[in-house]
């Protein structure tokens, strides 16, 4: 049997939901957790998984063994999540768009080259 790829999503609001759900319905990847700074939230979606939840998404990457993370939260916030989670050593799969600016979604491609993860942003109709 293959590896399953071990996935967490960072903001579960509308979109993040959505991957959150995807995630737990494909058969190579293991949802394993959830973190949103509206806790009450990240409860909610981590418990219809039965997954663990986290306020503090930084305290999610350095406790669990990610493969890969959706980031998921607003856009203007996508350039310091993906670069926590790529120091870590974590894919990154960003909602779109990347980033709010030139510089930022530059920012993120750097960082994914220096880490060598790999980095996706989702597609139009992906979901
Ligand atoms: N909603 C859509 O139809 C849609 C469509 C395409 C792309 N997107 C993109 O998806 C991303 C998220 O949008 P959304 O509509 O789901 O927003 P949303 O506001 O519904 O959800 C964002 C979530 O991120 C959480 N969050 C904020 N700061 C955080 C932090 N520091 N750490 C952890 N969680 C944090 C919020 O509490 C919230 O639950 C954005 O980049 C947006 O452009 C959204």
């Amino acid at each position: 049997m293959s590896k399953l790829l071990r996935a967490a999503v960072i903001g579960v609001g509308s979109m993040g939901r959505n991957h959150a759900r995807v995630y737990a319905e494909m058969e190579d990847v293991q949802l394993i957790a959830v973190a949103d700074v509206d806790q009450a939230a990240a409860v909610r979606v981590a418990n219809i998984y039965g997954v663990r939840a986290y306020a503090d998404y930084r305290a999610m990457l350095d406790m669990e063994p990610l493969d890969l993370v959706t980031i998921a939260v607003p856009t203007r916030l996508h350039r310091e999540v993906a670069e926590e989670a790529a120091a870590r050593g974590v894919h990154l799969f960003v909602e779109k768009p990347l980033a709010g600016s030139v510089e930022d979604a530059q920012a993120i491609i750097d960082a994914a080259r220096t880490a060598g993860v790999k980095l996706g942003r989702r597609p139009h109709r992906a979901l």
